[in-house]
């Protein structure tokens, strides 16, 4: 090898360098992710930025989608709990407003845990065993989000039959809706970060 090939070979080397290393540091999106590297190498080979491209998103778009609508009703219930904390909406104001919709959210909730529990998820550790741990994880925050669901129908229940004010109750469903959105966040998160790859990578 005569010396400019050398510097080239040389070059390539330092600029594969470079690409491996912008590579590793795309780092998962929620800030307590717990995503391991070692169960990240599909997001590497479709990082976020990529999820909407023209080739990917016919495939990604409809789980995405669903996220969407489950942050933005969770998003609205958070709403209408601190518009009543903060004494914008009165108690026959606040009840109207949630009763009708921490049913749907919750039924909505748990027919994609299902869907998840029994379908996709299992499919996903059948196409990538390694990643079995990480779906144990998601797994285990469905178990927890049930548990918070379950307590957020009661609290609603209640709050069905309470046409006095009932301060107290307020804040406990307020406190519930504050754990489940901080849980939901990092799993929805989390769980995008995992599975939108292996869709927008597998064939079909
Ligand atoms: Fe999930
Ligand atoms: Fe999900």
């Amino acid at each position: 090898m005569n010396n400019s090939s050398q510097n080239i070979a040389r070059k390539d080397m330092v600029n594969k360098d470079a690409a491996d290393d912008d590579l590793f540091s795309i780092t998962p999106r929620h800030p307590d992710s717990r995503l391991e590297v070692g169960w990240l190498f599909l997001y590497h080979k479709l990082p976020p930025d990529q999820w909407f491209g023209a080739d990917y998103a016919y495939k990604t778009s409809g789980w995405i989608k669903v996220h969407t609508n489950i942050r933005k009703r969770q998003r609205i219930l958070l709403q209408i709990s601190t518009a009543y904390q903060s004494g914008e909406f009165d108690w026959s104001e606040y009840r109207s407003q949630m009763l009708k919709r921490v049913s749907m959210h919750i039924l909505k909730l748990h027919q994609h845990h299902g869907v998840e529990d029994a379908g996709f998820f299992p499919e996903f550790i059948a196409m990538y065993p390694k990643l079995a741990p990480a779906f144990e994880i998601l797994g285990c925050d469905h178990e927890r989000l049930d548990a918070l669901l379950d307590e957020l129908q009661e609290q609603n229940d209640l709050l069905a039959r309470s046409e006095i004010e009932d301060k107290a109750l307020a804040e406990q469903l307020h406190q519930t809706l504050v754990d489940a959105t901080d849980l939901l966040s990092q799993h929805l998160t989390d769980e995008e970060d995992l599975v939108i790859p292996i869709l927008g990578l597998r064939q079909g």
